[in-house]
């Protein structure tokens, strides 16, 4: 089981939820991190220091310029002892900051200098959350790699009822520890996962594709090497940098991504197919660039091949995956791609100009035969790792880490 980062570093910022910030100190302390408290200058104004040095047992850090602080661990120290970086609650106003990269306090300017990973429970009244200043701030952050987690809905401390209030301290503590905890859960497995759009060519400067960035597959592809896989990432064209560790192979158009997966899935454990592959490509590849003549112009599309239904046709064969992407029916057609394919797992998502494609976000419902869970708006990343966790799961559930009900999952 892979070590829990032991050192936290909590930044408090200035709203009404930071009374609950000593407790979130002491909930951390419980599942054994030591944890460094550092305020802004308007925490102060909520809760004292020394509260939070008593919960902590550490001197409260509030300013970059206190000569005597710095000299027993600099600000650039303090960034690097961090093995997480926690801001509770995250207000607004500070999450306006984080955005824009500045360095004005000693809290901030720990958040731009550390490597570890960042995750803020925003708080703050419903409107300012809804605000799209607030909401573009918190994508922004979000495709940066910075976990969100919260805020709940619910009473405020200005009396109105929405979506706002900060997470309660064990739940942050809980969701931390999940994010922080990768387990090994696929260490000795190939997995090979698929990603992005394909192209079909019509003509040399033309082609047909569809509007996958690869956001979904890349992180699929990352959270399946955290968990210690070997990976093998078959992306299509996309603008994206693969995650470290992961073998990949750049394919163009559906043909080549079906010829690629094959030769991968080759004694692979598990197939994840993410990609966005043709289900049509043009007959035939004009030679050169087609001319304007007529007023209209038909093209003839045959049937690409099915990558994943030939994956899952394979004796013997990996533990599939699929992805169904749908306008509508969401459940009764990823059902019925599930069955039609034999699949061992789907995981569908509504796909629009709302959501699904080319976001940092996205929200899953899992399917698998016996049962089916919920993965709620995230940021891609951290519904990956629910994917494999409940990958792990179903191939080998008296191994696995965790129980269904800590997934969120049901069986039918
Ligand atoms: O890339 P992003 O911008 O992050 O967007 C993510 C996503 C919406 C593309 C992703 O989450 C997703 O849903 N991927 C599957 C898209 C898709 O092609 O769905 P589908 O319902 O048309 O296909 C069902 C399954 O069959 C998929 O696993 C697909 O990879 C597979 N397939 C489809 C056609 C084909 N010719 N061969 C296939 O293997």
């Amino acid at each position: 089981m892979a070590e829990t980062p032991r050192r936290i570093l909590l930044g408090v910022t200035g709203g009404i939820a930071a009374y609950k910030s000593p407790d979130v100190v002491r909930r951390l302390r419980e599942r054994g991190a030591e944890v460094q408290v550092v305020m802004t200058p308007s925490a102060r104004e909520f809760v004292a220091p020394l509260t939070f040095q008593a919960v902590s047992g550490r001197e409260v850090r509030e300013s970059l310029w206190d000569a005597a602080a710095e000299a027993a661990m600099g600000h650039i120290e303090l960034a690097r002892w961090a093995e997480a970086v926690l801001i509770a609650p995250a207000t607004a106003e500070f999450l306006a900051r984080l955005t824009h990269g500045r360095a004005d306090d000693l809290l901030a300017t720990l958040c731009l200098a550390t490597t570890a990973p960042v995750f803020v429970a925003p708080a703050m009244n419903r409107a300012m959350w809804a605000n799209p200043a607030t909401q573009d701030n918190v994508k922004i952050l979000q495709g940066r790699g910075i976990t969100v987690l919260g805020p709940a809905r619910g009473e405020q401390a200005c009396g109105e009822v929405g979506e706002g209030r900060m997470l309660e301290p064990a739940e942050i503590a809980e969701r931390l520890m999940q994010h922080l905890t990768c387990e090994p859960v696929l260490a000795g497995s190939r997995v090979v996962v698929s990603a992005g759009p394909t192209r079909e060519r019509i003509d040399p400067v033309r082609y047909i594709s569809n509007r996958s960035s690869g956001k979904m597959g890349y992180a699929v592809a990352q959270a399946a090497r955290e968990a210690g896989a070997d990976v093998v990432l078959v992306s299509g064209p996309v603008a994206l940098t693969p995650p470290s560790g992961v073998h990949v192979v750049r394919v163009e158009s559906a043909a080549e991504m079906h010829a690629a997966v094959l030769q991968a899935v080759n004694g692979a454990d598990v197939y994840i197919g993410a990609a966005a592959v043709a289900d049509y490509t043009p007959s035939v590849i004009h030679p050169q660039k087609l001319k304007k003549q007529a007023d209209t112009l038909t093209l003839e599309l045959v049937r690409a091949p099915d990558v994943l239904a030939e994956v899952a046709a394979l004796r013997p064969r990996p533990f599939v995956v699929g992805f169904a992407a749908e306008t509508e029916q969401l459940e009764a057609y990823a059902r019925s791609k599930l069955e039609r394919k034999a699949l061992d797992l789907i995981a569908a998502n509504l796909v629009g100009d709302e959501t699904g494609f080319d976001r940092d976000d996205n929200a899953l419902l899992l399917l698998w035969p016996g049962g089916q869970a919920t993965l709620p708006q995230d940021s891609k990343l951290s519904l990956a790792r629910q994917l494999v966790r409940r990958i792990a799961l179903l191939r080998s559930p008296e191994q696995a880490p965790a129980g269904r009900e800590a997934l969120g999952g049901s069986l039918a």
